[in-house]
């Protein structure tokens, strides 16, 4: 488990990576894929998004923009994963540049395997994992500009913690380093209140600040999407099938 981008060490990726940011990027292309959007492209750049998503007739585009939890001036979409209905999402391709969590995939995009996961797709995630079955997984919250986040550490210890029960695994063996089982207790002491951890988080605290509980609410739920967003290319997010 890594908790930022930045704190993932340089050199060789393992098998399989995977990137967490369930406030609330991660969260978001899970609910986009779940209601049938068609891929994810993400960027860091938001005027490198406006050109390529150019390419992408208008009627089959969607551009979704966050900076500083609020949503960017002139794009369809913020990063809510409330904005995605079938209506709105089915079939479009989404063009999308978020904070932190466009940054963390880009510093994993070189895996073999590149997943993302939030709390609402654990369980698919953790099923998704033991059938590739990697020698090694990196888990890597997104953070906040390069800070530690409660809420993607406590998802990493959740996918660790379900990990370690379906393999009948002991932690000390399972996990990799120190920050997976500090993950792990986190999420222990924190399983049947996910709501409130994420509502302590400073990052939930700045959503509450832009009026955004109902999301908070979405994006504490535990297991409710059986997918899982993989990446086709660096950059490009497709559902896993
Ligand atoms: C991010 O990438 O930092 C976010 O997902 C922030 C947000 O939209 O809440």
């Amino acid at each position: 488990v890594y908790h930022t981008p930045e704190e993932v060490p340089e050199g060789n990726l393992p098998d399989c990576a995977i990137a967490i940011d369930v406030l609330r990027a991660t969260s978001t292309m899970a609910a986009a894929f779940n209601v049938g959007a068609e891929s994810i492209h993400v960027f860091s750049d938001l005027d490198e998004l406006r050109t390529k998503s150019d390419a992408c007739p208008a009627d089959k585009r969607l551009l979704a923009g966050e900076r500083g939890g609020a949503k960017v001036e002139g794009f369809d979409l913020g990063n809510s994963p409330l904005d995605h209905t079938q209506e709105r999402s089915h079939g479009r391709h989404l063009f999308m540049s978020t904070t932190n969590g466009t940054r963390c995939l880009q510093r994993i995009q070189q895996a073999p395997v590149v997943i993302t996961a939030a709390l609402t797709t654990r369980q698919a995630v953790v099923n998704f994992v033991l059938q590739q079955n990697p020698a090694e997984v990196w888990l890597v919250g997104s953070g906040w500009q390069g800070d530690y986040s409660l809420e993607d550490t406590v998802c990493a210890g959740a996918i660790v913690h379900q990990l370690a029960a379906q393999l009948g695994s002991d932690l000390k063996t399972l996990a990799g380093n120190d920050s997976a089982i500090a993950a792990v207790s986190l999420y222990e002491q924190w399983q049947d209140s996910l709501l409130e951890l994420l509502q302590c988080a400073s990052h939930g605290q700045r959503l509450l600040g832009l009026h955004q509980e109902e999301d908070l609410k979405y994006c504490a739920q535990l297991d409710v999407l059986d997918l899982v967003p993989i990446q086709s290319e660096p950059g490009t997010l497709v559902l896993n099938s």
